[in-house]
């Protein structure tokens, strides 16, 4: 086996209180179909209470798959709960570097007992061609419980980077402007995961990921693909499926996740829930599979903020997986309810130039399916579920909002509170901070903090009495040791659903 056939590194994710998912995949040559020959290689693997591999707990062998790109998902049960792990692969001779993992702690017999803390980094949008991932680095070296990531893990577009290393494999096929088939999905996601500072956040801690629309074709809704800038047609919905039945797997095989891939079908699901004790509850949602055309296709999405409210048959989620939210929020058991989703939930409207009559809003956002965000937001009132949070990512900058049912009433209570992460590495390629802060003042009195110059995620900790987000930002996006400093704090306390500056 050659040395670099663990080059795209181990993680570990999908934390049970007995279990965890153990992920690895065979690639000495990442970007170039992997490297490996076309048949299935064992491959051991050890997991261990301490990271020298003197108190193996369990180990076994699995086969890497060719037809999965080599990539190995173990399911480990029989672990403790609330319990640090050691694992790693070897395949032949070869040792994989060491990952730590940690279970999800023992189920909780209600609220009233919520105990401990969990400590995890919120990440999204990580557009490779765009800058390094200091923040990455920065997540490692918080050490947390978790990270959770809500999507655009890699981004599917032509080489076009001003960094000579960070330009994006080239689509094997000539002609195409962007990724479609499996071949193509599996290098980039090679070039994405051979990134030291990724590698090492994964080392770091299980993660917990959902995707958006980049991990298959931008601002797609369900089998409507995105009609190209220069007028291009869409896809037909067949041809269009059998590109996100490409993506799809590919995500799968790069994934640590728990899911029942079916290779070929369009289909996968992947919006599940994890709970951690009594102290919190993960609601993790997929928004793209399911839903519904935005009311009208336009530019970056952007169209009348009426539009949205008139969409009364649409859906972000699609109607079993909004029973499945409702149903899971009013059986939770859990201190804090946590809605781990894509797009900013909260209403943003604006106007260009400011002032003038039309209301404007992102229609790929929530704000393209208002009578959906209503009909979600009552049902996280309605099921008393305690302490409901939204986490968001998607718009490439940081926000903390009030959520309310009505937006347009600000009299309203406020039903939850929700923390929008910055990118990791994405261009914000809106208007200027000092605008968008005013447009707010005018038309989204919900926001409580915006910033859109900065690239970094959101530390957040939770504990019985409050969830605590610090916006990390990176300071300089053009080096890999970039600083990540705090740039604000704000706190949920138990049993109030707004976030007030620490
Ligand atoms: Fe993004």
């Amino acid at each position: 086996m050659a040395d670099g056939v663990f080059g795209v590194g181990v993680a570990s994710g999908d934390p049970l209180p007995d279990g965890v998912i153990l992920w690895t995949r065979l690639a000495p040559k990442p970007t170039e179909g992997g490297g490996m020959p076309a048949r299935d290689v064992p491959v051991d693997w050890q997991i261990a209470t301490d990271e020298s591999f003197r108190s193996v707990v369990r180990a076994g062998t699995q086969n890497a798959q060719a037809a999965y790109a080599h990539s190995v998902h173990v399911d480990v049960r029989g672990l403790d709960p609330g319990h640090d792990y050691f694992y790693r692969f070897r395949a032949g001779t070869v040792l994989s570097p060491v990952g730590r993992t940690r279970t999800a702690a023992a189920p909780g017999s209600g609220p009233q007992a919520a105990s401990g803390q969990l400590s995890f980094a919120l990440a999204s949008c990580q557009d490779f061609q765009n800058g390094y991932w200091a923040a990455f680095d920065a997540i490692a070296a918080d050490h947390p419980d978790l990270v959770v990531h809500v999507g655009d893990y890699i981004y599917e577009y032509d080489p076009d980077s001003r960094f000579p290393d960070r330009r994006h494999t080239t689509p094997r096929t000539p002609g195409l402007d962007q990724l479609q088939t499996l071949a193509d999905y599996r290098d980039r996601y090679g070039q994405y995961k051979a990134d030291p500072a990724l590698q090492a956040a994964h080392r770091a801690a299980p993660w917990i990921v959902t995707w958006d629309d980049h991990e298959v074709e931008n601002n797609y809704a369900g089998l409507v693909d995105e009609a190209g800038d220069t007028g291009a047609r869409h896809q037909d919905p067949a041809a269009f499926a059998r590109q996100r039945a490409a993506a799809y797997q590919a995500y799968y095989e790069h994934m640590p996740i728990r899911a029942q891939l079916n290779p070929g079908s369009p289909d996968l699901r992947i919006y599940r829930r994890l709970t951690f004790g009594s102290l919190v509850t993960f609601n993790v949602m997929d928004t793209r599979q399911y839903r519904t055309p935005v009311p009208e296709p336009a530019p970056q999405g952007i169209g009348a903020a009426a539009l949205g409210a008139d969409n009364t048959a649409g859906t972000m989620a699609g109607a079993e997986q909004e029973r499945w939210l409702r149903a899971g929020l009013d059986a939770s058991r859990t201190r804090w309810n946590i809605i781990a989703q894509q797009t900013m939930m909260a209403q943003l409207d604006g106007q260009l130039p400011a002032g003038s009559g039309q209301l404007l809003t992102n229609l790929d956002q929530n704000d393209g399916y208002r009578p959906y965000r209503r009909r979600l937001l009552s049902g996280v009132r309605d099921s008393h579920a305690s302490n409901p949070i939204v986490l968001s990512g998607d718009l490439h900058c940081a926000w903390v909002n009030d959520l309310r049912v009505d937006f347009d009433r600000p009299e309203t209570p406020a039903v939850a509170a929700e923390f929008v992460c910055t990118s990791i590495s994405s261009a914000f390629f809106l208007v200027s901070d000092d605008f968008v802060r005013a447009n707010n003042d005018r038309l989204n009195p919900h926001v409580r903090y915006f910033r859109g110059d900065r690239r970094g995620y959101t530390r957040i900790r939770i504990t019985p009495q409050e969830c605590r987000a610090e916006m990390r930002t990176v300071t300089d996006l053009s080096s890999r040791d970039s600083p990540v400093t705090t740039d604000a704090i704000y706190v949920v306390e138990d049993g109030i659903p707004t976030a007030q500056p620490a």
